[in-house]
C-alpha cells in the first residue's frame, strides 16, 4: 500500500534515513527542514514522488503550511512523523531562559504544532498515524548535561500519551506512536545548543545507525504500537530506572552509564 508521509527533519540524521527507506518501499513523502539544498539532495535519493518544504518547525505557521503543501501536492496525508529535534549540553544550574525557550520550541512545541495541524485531517477521514520522536532520554533523564532536552523530551511523551488517550474511542482509526531512539550515530551531539561534551568531538558508545532507527519506525508504520524503544537493551533499563531511582543514579553517577551521552 503507497502512503503519503510527511517527515520533519528529514534534511539529515534519523529523517533522512527514513525517508530514503520509505522512498525505497514506494511511498510518497513530504519532506521538511530548514536547508533546502540538504532537503532536495535526500529527495533526491529517495527515487519516489517527494515534495520538499522549507519548514522550521518552531514556528506554527510553518508546520501549517507543511499540511497545506501536503494537502496541495497528494490530497492526502496518511502519516505524520515529527521527528525534527535538537540536543543541548548544559547543566540545569547554567540553564538560561533562552536556553529552556529552545529546548521546548524544537523538541515540543514543534510537536504540538504538527499534531494540532494534521490529527483534524485525521479525524475527518477517520484514520491516520502520527508518530513522535522522543528519546530514551524523555523516559530516562540519566544525562545530566542534556538537562532541558530531557525535560522536553519528557513533556512531548506525556502529550503524545494524552492525544492517542484522547482519541482512542472516539477514533479507533487514528493510532498514535511514540518512539524512543537511544544513541544513534548521527550530527546530533554536534548540532546540541551548546556544543560537545568538553568540546571535543563526539565520542562514547557507538549506537544504532540512522539506517536501523528508520527501520523501527517503517516498521511501526506497517504495524502501529503505542511506544517503541529502537534500541533493544532500553526497556530493562527504564524497568531498572522505575524500581529503584536513587541506586540507578548512583550507578549512573559512577561512570556506568554516562560515557558519551546519549541523547
Ligand atoms: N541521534 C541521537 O542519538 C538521538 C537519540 C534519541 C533521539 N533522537 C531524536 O531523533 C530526532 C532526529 O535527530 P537526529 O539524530 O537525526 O539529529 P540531526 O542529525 O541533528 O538532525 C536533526 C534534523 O532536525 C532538523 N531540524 C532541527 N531544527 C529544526 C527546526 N527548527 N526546524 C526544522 N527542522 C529542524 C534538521 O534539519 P535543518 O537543520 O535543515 O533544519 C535535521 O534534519 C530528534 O528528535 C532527536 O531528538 C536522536
Amino acid at each position: 500500500m503507497t502512503r503519503t508521509i510527511v517527515i520533519t527533519g528529514a534534511s539529515a540524521g534519523i529523517g533522512a534515513a527514513l525517508a530514503r527507506h520509505l522512498g525505497r518501499q514506494g511511498h510518497q513523502l513530504v519532506l521538511a527542514a530548514r536547508r533546502e539544498p540538504e532537503l532536495e539532495r535526500v529527495a533526491a535519493e529517495c527515487g519516489t514522488a517527494t515534495e520538499v518544504v522549507v519548514t522550521d518547525v518552531r514556528r506554527r505557521a510553518h508546520v501549517e503550511r507543511l499540511r497545506e503543501a501536503a494537502l496541495r501536492r497528494f490530497g492526502h496525508v496518511d502519516v505524520w512523523v515529527n521527528n525534527a529535534g535538537r540536543g543541548i549540553t548544559r547543566a540545569v544550574l547554567d540553564l538560561s531562559d533562552e536556553d529552556v525557550d529552545e529546548m521546548m520550541a524544537v523538541n515540543l512545541k514543534s510537536a504540538l504544532y504538527g499534531m494540532q495541524a494534521i490529527v483534524p485531517h485525521f479525524q475527518e477521514r477517520g484514520e491516520g498515524h502520527l508518530i513522535n520522536v522522543s528519546s530514551f532520554l524523555g523516559r530516562v533523564p540519566f544525562v545530566a548535561f542534556r538537562s532541558a532536552y530531557n525535560a522536553a523530551k519528557h513533556a512531548l511523551n506525556a502529550l503524545t500519551a494524552n492525544l492517542r488517550m484522547d482519541l482512542c474511542n472516539s477514533h479507533p482509526g487514528i493510532h498514535v506512536s511514540l518512539v524512543m531512539p537511544g544513541v544513534v550515530r548521527t550530527e546530533f551531539a554536534a548540532n546540541a545548543l551548546g556544543g560537545v561534551p568538553g568540546g571535543g568531538p563526539p565520542g562514547g558508545p557507538p549506537g544504532q545507525t540512522a539506517e536501523e532507527v528508520a527501520a523501527v519506525i517503517a516498521a511501526l508504520i506497517e504495524h502501529p504500537v503505542a511506544e517503541v524503544y529502537t534500541n533493544p537493551a532500553s526497556a530493562e533499563m527504564a524497568r531498572r530506572y522505575y524500581q529503584d531511582v536513587g541506586a540507578f543514579e548512583a550507578q549512573s553517577s559512577a561512570g556506568s552509564h554516562r560515557a558519551g551521552g546519549p541523547s
